[in-house]
């Protein structure tokens, strides 16, 4: 399992990274809109945060394939390392992916709601493949079953595409996609600290140091 902050807020990468195995983080353009800065100069923060060997998966905002490329080349040349280009799977953006390939780019398909949306990116080359669980889940429909049928389709094809489960509100969803075998999941910070915490855990720890206090003169 991979994990990835989803989140542009600097202050919480720079947090998280000093307590879990976070691989990378990916942001959207609503998640930048957030932090209120241009993209570039949010991007090139976060990389001096997380170093170059730790992924960053930036999305395109252009509508056609020749300016999702021109963008892909900004947004990588702009901040080096590990990085991925983020492309939506309608037409434009299968193109795009095929075109990117090519010419040696990471490339994580986004906006992914359906097992055949996830096929034909991987078929296309995506390395990550990111279907949006909680907004499925919404729709009453299911995110989890997305993603278990994605995981088996790139088994039955053999294909080098890893799942990047997103989009999650809650710990069992995060549960539900591993035990689907989701082979990354990019979670907001505070649902990272949710996945490591329990009540019973604290007492724990809080009745050992009670209980050992005068025998551990280390
Ligand atoms: C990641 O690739 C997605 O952009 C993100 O997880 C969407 O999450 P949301 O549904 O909480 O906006």
């Amino acid at each position: 399992m991979l994990y990835f902050l989803d989140t542009a807020d600097v202050e919480a990468i720079r947090r998280a990274i000093e307590f879990y195995p976070i691989s990378g983080v990916t942001t959207n353009p609503t998640i930048i809109a957030q932090r209120g800065k241009n993209v570039v100069d949010t991007i090139k923060e976060i990389r001096a945060c997380i170093g170059d060997d730790r992924m960053l998966h930036v999305q395109t905002l252009g509508e056609t394939s020749e300016d999702m490329v021109r963008e892909a080349n900004i947004l990588r040349d702009a901040v080096k390392g590990n990085f991925y280009a983020k492309i939506p799977v309608n037409e434009q953006g299968i193109k795009t992916i095929q075109i990117l390939k090519k010419d040696g780019f990471n490339v994580t398909a986004t906006a992914i709601f359906t097992q055949q949306q996830a096929l034909i990116a991987g078929v296309a080359g995506a390395d990550f493949v990111a279907p949006y669980v909680n907004r499925l889940d919404n729709i009453s429909s299911s995110g989890i079953k997305v993603v278990e049928d994605i995981v088996s389709l790139i088994k039955n094809y053999s294909l080098n595409t890893k799942v990047l489960a997103a989009s999650f509100k809650n710990v069992e969803q995060v549960h539900q996609v591993s035990l689907a075998g989701a082979h990354s999941v990019t979670l907001n910070p505070e649902l990272c600290a949710n996945l490591l915490y329990h009540p019973l855990t604290q007492e724990s720890i809080i009745d050992f140091i009670l209980d050992g206090y005068n025998y551990y003169n280390l």
